[in-house]
């Protein structure tokens, strides 16, 4: 793979600012937002009236931890437009996470929010290696979902050629990549896997391709995945995470030359590790629940804003601002099973670790009697698919979840091609302890 670091001196001045400049900027930009909230958003006055709090209590950072948070819920009950904090007529654009229940979450931009993004994602995909210049193919989903667009703005901002190709179809994927020879591609992990997939069915060697850089995100995925996908398509594989309530793709952004976790932009968000249940502040290093405050948002000002995402903290290396773990999981995520608790990403761990397999799969839960069980399907490779290499696997699979994970689980190793395919977000877990 070639060396993509990116030159120092192409690097936005408060990337590798010193601490105490981040600091200052962000205790500026954070007395902006939270008296832009308080004035203009009728559930931020109350809440913080209701909590014996004004912006103006706000000190020092560490005060933030006086204020109230918002909630997902928060969202909801204020739709579709109740949270903007701008006149509809400024808002210039809006998108939507689909929400399995109920109404979706709304959430809006002014012009200058546009614009903000579009920086934060050219400055993610520089530190991801890609140059003004380069080809980017990008298949994540255009439409109320942030990644699309997102994506789409930052990369002409960064002055690259853009195909925008969306999720889907294949095949088509596959011809274009092959024709236009982008070097980036940015789509979620679970859905390059069919890409791979339709590179292998086309008979085209993917380590033959033009791709230097895959940006991968939008869900979770462990570096047990990084290197299976580094290795296919010979072509470094980055971390891009964000959420749609506080902006979309491009919160955070790993370095291509450390590959140590997103570096989280601190300069347009503040982030905060908390305790969940009790909701108390936690030091640098531990792990808990990252809560997001924006910092320069106009349309939809996030105070405290509870991701349910889990991480913690860890000192910036290839830039001063600090860098989040990768996400081991969403705590709505987080099966328990006999008292242990399970996410999906010990499971995929486990499933790059064993050899006749492909690396698909799918968890269901189900009731056991009056316990709650687990069954993992996944998928032989084309070339371990007789009886005898697919009951090795499962037991291979089985065994290694039983020892580093702790619980008992069934395993299916249907046909290749068996299991379901995403062409965004993957659907790891299907919950069907609701019915018989
Ligand atoms: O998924 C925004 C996005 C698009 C990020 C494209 C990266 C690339 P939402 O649909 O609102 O927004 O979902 C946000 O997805 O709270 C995480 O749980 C999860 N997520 C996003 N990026 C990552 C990542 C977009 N890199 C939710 N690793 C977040 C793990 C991620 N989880």
């Amino acid at each position: 793979m070639k060396d993509l670091t990116p030159d120092r001196a192409s690097l936005d001045p408060i990337e590798i600012a010193s601490r105490d400049e981040i600091a200052a900027l962000q205790l500026d930009r954070l007395k902006w937002s939270l008296k832009h909230a308080y004035d203009n958003v009728p559930m931020y006055r109350q809440r913080f009236d209701a909590a014996g709090v004004h912006p103006e209590d706000l000190h020092t950072l560490a005060d933030l931890a006086k204020f109230p948070f918002t909630y997902k819920t928060d969202l909801r009950d204020n739709y579709p437009f109740g949270m903007f904090a701008v006149p509809q007529n400024q808002i210039t654009r809006v998108h939507a996470s689909s929400g399995t229940t109920g109404k979706p979450t709304v959430v809006g931009y002014t012009k200058n929010d546009i614009d903000n993004w579009a920086d934060l994602v050219a400055r993610s995909m520089r530190a991801s290696g890609t140059r003004p210049g380069d080809i980017v193919h990008i298949a994540y989903g255009y439409g109320l979902f942030t990644g699309g667009l997102g994506a789409h703005y930052g990369a002409e901002r960064l002055g690259c050629t853009v195909v925008p190709v969306s999720g889907g179809m294949t095949e088509r994927q596959v011809t274009l990549i092959n024709d236009f020879k982008p070097t980036t591609i940015m789509v979620t992990p679970s859905y390059l896997l069919n890409i791979l997939e339709g590179f292998h069915k086309a008979g085209l060697d993917p380590r033959e391709s033009s791709l230097q850089v895959g940006i991968f995100g939008a869900e979770p995925w462990t570096d047990a995945m990084r290197a299976e996908m580094e290795q296919a398509f010979d072509m470094h594989a980055v971390d891009i995470y964000g959420l749609s309530e506080i902006m979309g793709p491009g919160v955070a952004n790993e370095c291509v030359e450390t590959k140590d976790g997103p570096v989280i932009w601190e300069d347009h968000f503040y982030p905060e590790i908390i305790d969940p249940q009790t909701g108390e502040v936690l030091p640098d290093g531990e792990m808990g629940e990252l809560v997001f405050t924006t910092l320069t948002k106009e349309g939809l000002p996030m105070v405290r804003y509870r991701t349910r995402d889990l991480t913690r903290l860890l000192p910036g290396t290839a830039r001063s601002m600090r860098r989040m773990e990768k996400i081991t999981g969403r705590s709505d995520d987080m099966m328990i099973l006999r008292g242990v608790n399970v996410f999906p990403s010990q499971i995929e761990e486990q499933v790059m670790a064993t050899g006749g397999i492909a690396a698909h799969y799918q968890i269901e839960l189900y009731k056991s009697g009056r316990m709650d069980a687990m069954r993992i399907f996944v998928e032989a490779e084309i070339t371990a698919a007789d009886d005898a290499s697919r009951n090795a696997a499962a037991r291979m699979l089985s065994k290694r979840i039983k020892d580093v994970v702790g619980v008992s689980t069934e395993i299916i190793v249907g046909d290749p091609g068996a299991v379901e395919r995403s062409q965004g977000k993957a659907r790891r877990v299907i919950d069907n302890r609701g019915k018989d």
